[in-house]
């Protein structure tokens, strides 16, 4: 028999496999290209029991004081939260719709989740490390911030909420920094 010879089923089977991976990555790439969805990339690390510290990694960065929309030195919104069980805080944040927003998040305790239904953002906030997400919402209204990884018993009732206002109505309150 000759050595290259492959049996007809077998040329089938080596057929449909390649369709069905030129398939899915023909979908991954197409959600990452046309919907802007990729997985989180930011390496960064934090002492998840040193959050509302000065001193240690990260800074103070997720400092009770410091959570919410505030714009970083380059002028761009930066919304700051901090997960915990149950409950993200601040508990509500007001962005504008149509306008570069990254959130940037850590957990205080144990793994969560943050999905915004109707957007890019669905990641996981991992303890011990910043979760960073880039995102821009384009329809205003009042959207839930869920809680999507298992955390315990408080878990599905572990939410926030997105108040995405016209970019014309758009100001920091007066209490949020810069
Ligand atoms: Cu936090 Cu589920």
């Amino acid at each position: 028999m000759d050595k290259h010879y492959i049996d007809p089923l077998e040329k089938k089977w080596i057929v449909m496999v390649a369709i069905f991976l030129l398939a899915s990555w023909s979908i991954i790439l197409y959600y990452a290209i046309v919907d802007d969805i990729h997985p989180p990339s930011n390496v960064e690390v934090i002492d998840s029991a040193r959050l509302h510290l000065d001193s240690g990694v990260g800074g103070g960065e997720f400092r009770e004081d410091k959570l919410g929309v505030h714009r970083n030195k380059k002028g761009n919104l930066v919304v700051t939260i901090v997960a915990a069980r149950y409950g993200f805080y601040p508990q509500t944040v007001t962005v504008p719709a149509k306008t570069p927003i990254t959130f940037r998040m850590a957990s205080f305790d144990v793994l969560h989740g943050a999905h915004i239904p109707f957007s890019n953002m669905n990641t996981m906030i991992v303890p011990g490390y910043i979760t960073e997400v880039h995102t821009e919402f384009q329809k205003t209204g009042k959207f839930p911030l869920l809680c999507d990884e298992f955390c315990g018993v408080g878990h599905a009732s572990m939410y926030g909420m997105i108040n995405i206002v016209p970019k014309k109505d758009f100001q920091l309150d007066k209490g949020d920094h810069s």
